[in-house]
């Protein structure tokens, strides 16, 4: 074997754990005291392996009141930052520091703050999907499971400024009735499923029922029997009499799914490209070998000025006391 070669082997013995990779992120969760907290989006195996799998409201309600010395979060940046301000004493480790969001890129904090000044008299309410420094510039944090409620419980005389998807912004204007000045991010996942191929697959299985998030866009709202955040759909499909549902997000959710509803068929929604589901390339950078790794090495680690943690963090306390 060359010397290249004998490197690589040898990296590669020290990187691959002796057991399985599965009984070595239990022991290391033992050893470390961790919790693992993920998101419906990743991957199967991560989902059976975690302590709690949900949807952001619920990962950061875990987060919130976690006891754990470690916070190991399989699911992306946004997600791995708002559990350390909320736990600036503990070690939060995300498997994969590359594991962005579109939605957060979409919503840059130069050209939010201007856009914020020019709306002062506004009060904002962001999604959760964005990055620290917008939610220190936030008064209200919120996710696709409480943003209505959130927007309902402020005077109707109060103009708000929402941000940053425009998809569930202007699903919200529709529910609730009120005119919200929208900041034009969006999730590219979310913005590329085919209404045409939708339509296609509804003829195709005339029976199902299509469920979105208010992520999709407005043409592919207006054919789903119900629109929610992940955790709204799981508990639609476990409470619907339906045999068949058409799933527009990302097809993370339907592991979950198929595991409370054994025997109902879910049907991934296709996008406009030549894929036959949409998975979440930011959500897909997770794997079990980097989410063992990540654990062995206490590393990638999410780390933050303690100033804008503070300020991040009051939007997001209203948001958990808003929910409770
Ligand atoms: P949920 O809050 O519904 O889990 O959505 C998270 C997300 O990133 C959707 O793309
Ligand atoms: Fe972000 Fe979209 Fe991926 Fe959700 S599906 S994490 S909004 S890029």
């Amino acid at each position: 074997m060359s010397m290249a070669g004998q490197a690589v082997a040898e990296i590669r013995a020290n990187a691959e754990p002796k057991h399985g990779v599965e009984d070595e992120i239990r022991r290391l969760k033992r050893e470390l005291n961790a919790v693992i907290l993920a998101h419906f989006y990743q991957e199967s195996e991560i989902q059976d392996v975690a302590d709690f799998i949900g949807d952001s409201l619920q990962l950061s309600q875990q987060a919130s009141r976690t006891e754990a010395d470690v916070i190991v979060f399989a699911g992306v940046h946004f997600m791995a930052e708002t559990a350390k301000i909320l736990n600036p004493t503990r070690q939060v480790l995300l498997p994969d520091l590359n594991a962005g969001c579109s939605l957060a890129d979409s919503c840059p904090p130069h050209l939010f703050k201007p856009f914020r000044e020019r709306y002062a008299d506004h009060l904002v309410i962001n999604y959760i999907n964005c990055s620290a420094e917008i939610k220190a510039m936030s008064d209200i944090i919120c996710t696709s499971s409480n943003a209505e409620k959130i927007i309902n419980s402020i005077p109707r005389e109060r103009p708000i400024l929402f941000g940053p998807d425009r998809n569930l912004g202007r699903y919200l204007m529709k529910k609730t009735g009120r005119d919200l000045r929208l900041w034009q991010g969006a999730c590219t996942v979310h913005e590329t499923f085919s209404e045409q191929k939708l339509l296609r697959l509804k003829v195709r299985h005339p029976g199902a029922k299509v469920l979105a998030h208010p992520e999709c866009e407005e043409r592919l709202l207006r054919n789903a029997d119900y629109v929610g955040s992940t955790t709204g759909i799981l508990n639609y499909v476990k409470h619907d009499p339906g045999q068949e549902f058409i799933v527009a997000t990302e097809p993370g959710i339907i592991h979950a799914m198929e595991k409370e509803c054994p025997g109902k068929i879910f049907i991934p929604a296709p996008p406009e490209n030549s894929c036959a589901c949409n998975e979440c390339p930011h959500m897909r950078l997770n794997t079990m070998g980097k989410l063992y790794l990540c654990m062995k090495n206490r590393s990638p680690e999410i780390t933050m000025d303690e100033e804008l943690r503070i300020r991040a963090l009051q939007p997001i306390q209203r948001m958990l006391e808003m929910s409770a």
